[in-house]
């Protein structure tokens, strides 16, 4: 299948990123959007069935935006991997380029463009010195941002260096000092998080802890203005962040190939039973050859609900 955008689309999304960039002072008519008070961003205008479908798929990250912002209040966070048929991400070696084809890079940009922040894990960051710009679409880089709450990562990775967008470096305050050392002379701002690994008394039994706390690195971002973040990866963080129940959207982008032996996308511990497992309101759509699974998770049940601004 093409993965060829439908001919209107390029006016709808130079609409979207206006209510992306300003979206209190576009609650009127705008274009082919407006917003409405109980159903978030609606298409008003004859558009293509092929672009009004495309664009559903994107609404719930506008209408994240329409929510008024609450001092403390965490951002909205969608998170997306590529996968094959077996749930790997990667191969064993950790080649990861590309697990799905070019429609599904060209959704990844677009949400890159639409989010305030793209967070990854520090195994992604080592294994693909990844750039996490905008570049296959027109819009905004969002920042970036590396959890490496252990501050392992060496501070070489390109990212680090490139100043192609403004980047945080989040680790735990307790090595927050070596992390600064390593990322002198680079284009990256150390952001120290409290008790982003537990408790520092090593005779208590949850230190070290199984992960980050999820629920400070979404306050310290909440801190910085991020309101819309998209974490891209890998597996462990996409995995720690369902387990965190700090996931509003999960997209699943499925390539048709089977990887074998490779690196699992989630892997967080299931129930026991099937009638106790997951089964989010799910909807799908063809990238190409692949297929995308938008999954309305919304476990900590903050959805942005639509609201218009007074
Ligand atoms: N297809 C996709 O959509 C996609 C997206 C992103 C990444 N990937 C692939 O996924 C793989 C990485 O994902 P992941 O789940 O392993 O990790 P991740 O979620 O990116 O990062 C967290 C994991 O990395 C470990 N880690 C920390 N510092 C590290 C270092 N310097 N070197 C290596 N690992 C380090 C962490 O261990 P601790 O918790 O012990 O610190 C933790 O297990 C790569 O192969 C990447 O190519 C694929």
């Amino acid at each position: 299948m093409s993965h060829a955008e439908p001919p209107d689309w390029t006016l709808l999304w130079a609409q979207m990123l206006q209510v992306r960039a300003a979206p209190h002072s576009a609650t009127g008519p705008t274009g082919w959007l407006r917003a409405d008070p109980k159903q978030g961003w609606c298409l008003t205008a004859p558009c293509s069935p092929a672009s009004a479908e495309l664009f559903s798929f994107y609404k719930p990250v506008l209408d994240a935006r329409l929510a008024p912002a609450r001092v403390g209040s965490p951002p909205w966070v969608l998170a997306q991997l590529g996968q094959s048929l077996d749930g790997c991400i990667a191969t064993a070696s950790g080649d990861s380029h590309f697990v799905t084809g070019a429609a599904s890079l060209l959704h990844l940009h677009r949400l890159r463009a639409l989010c305030d922040a793209v967070l990854v894990g520090a195994g992604t960051v080592a294994a693909d010195d990844p750039q996490l710009t905008t570049r296959r679409v027109s819009g905004p880089n969002a920042v970036r941002v590396v959890l490496d709450p252990a501050a392992r990562l060496d501070g070489r990775a390109r990212l680090f260096h490139d100043a192609a967008a403004a980047t945080l470096w989040l680790c735990d305050r307790r090595h927050a000092g070596q992390a600064r050392a390593r990322a002198a002379g680079g284009a990256v701002e150390v952001l120290a998080v409290e008790g982003l690994l537990g408790p520092a008394d090593p005779a208590d039994p949850a230190d070290p802890p199984e992960g980050p706390d999820l629920t400070r690195v979404l306050a310290a971002l909440a801190a910085r203005g991020v309101r819309v973040l998209l974490v891209e990866g890998g597996g462990v963080t996409v995995s720690r962040c369902l387990a965190a129940g700090v996931l509003d959207r999960l997209h699943l982008v499925v390539a048709p190939l089977i990887i074998g032996s490779g690196r699992r996308g989630l892997q967080h511990t299931g129930p026991a039973l099937l009638a106790d497992c997951l089964r989010p309101p799910a909807r799908q759509l063809a990238l190409g050859d692949d297929l995308l699974w938008d999954l309305d998770l919304d476990l900590r049940g903050t959805a942005a609900r639509p609201a218009l601004p007074g």
